[in-house]
């Protein structure tokens, strides 16, 4: 049954892309991915659309992983994790706390251990903890503080990372309450980003 819908959704998805691309070659503009027919963002809505972003950054179920220091946080009070959890020379834990020996895949809602593939802790030049909402946003697009990543590339990440994604499934706690979620539901936030960037990504002042 599963596997009938599987394929259906494959087929469909087939017909749909090869309805997609005749139309697409029967005009002499194709669209780009990515690349809307509406004018871009104003700087405004743009400002407005960052307001949203750095509502979900600066929230605790992010910074917990993005801290200053060089130790994760946890809960909603973001308190120094338990068991004198350390960030290590790889971000990954010390040799014998790795993030992973407890961190899965997927939450434990029995244990209230959250999970999430390839669950460590983020670099220090990644820390958003203590920084101005400018501050976030000029961190992020710097090279230099972002992994190397281009804009399209912070995009991708803020946007379809399953770290960042796992803020909305954030599972219960060690005494199973559930854990809150960023402010800003996942779908508004994906639009604000990609509003965000369109609008050029503009720095609203702090
Ligand atoms: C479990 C820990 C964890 C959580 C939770 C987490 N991150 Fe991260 N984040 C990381 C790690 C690790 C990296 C570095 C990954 C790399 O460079 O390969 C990273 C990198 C990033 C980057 C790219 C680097 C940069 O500074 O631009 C962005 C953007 C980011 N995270 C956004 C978020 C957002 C938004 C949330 C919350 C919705 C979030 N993260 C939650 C661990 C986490
Ligand atoms: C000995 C097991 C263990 C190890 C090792 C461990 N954790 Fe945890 N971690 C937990 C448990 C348990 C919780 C849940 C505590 C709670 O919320 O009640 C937790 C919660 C967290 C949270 C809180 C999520 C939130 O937003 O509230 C973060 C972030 C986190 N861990 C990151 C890390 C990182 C990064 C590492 C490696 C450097 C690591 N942990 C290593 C057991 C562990």
């Amino acid at each position: 049954m599963r596997r009938n819908h599987w394929v259906m959704a494959v087929l469909l998805s087939g017909v749909i892309f090869t309805v997609l691309g005749l139309a697409n070659t029967s005009t002499n503009e194709p669209f780009l991915p990515g690349e809307s027919p509406l004018p871009p963002p104003t700087q405004t809505e743009g400002e407005e659309a960052y307001e949203k972003v750095v509502a979900v950054l600066s929230h605790k179920r992010c910074v917990n992983c993005h801290p200053s220091g060089d130790r994760p946080r946890q809960g909603e009070d973001s308190h120094i994790h338990n068991f004198n959890v350390q960030r290590g020379p790889d971000n990954h834990g010390m040799a014998a706390v790795k993030c992973q020996t407890c961190h899965q895949e997927e939450n434990n809602n029995l244990s209230g251990v959250p999970g999430a593939p390839e669950w460590h802790l983020a670099p220090l030049k990644m820390k958003w903890e203590g920084l101005t909402k400018s501050e976030i946003a000029r961190s992020i697009l710097n090279p230099e503080n972002n992994g190397g990543r281009t804009l399209e590339e912070t995009v991708h990440h803020l946007t379809e990372h399953p770290l960042v994604l796992w803020a909305w499934e954030p599972g219960v706690d060690a005494s199973g309450n559930p854990r809150e979620k960023p402010p800003v539901p996942v779908d508004e936030y994906i639009e604000a980003v990609k509003t965000w960037a369109a609008a050029g990504t503009p720095i609203p002042e702090d």
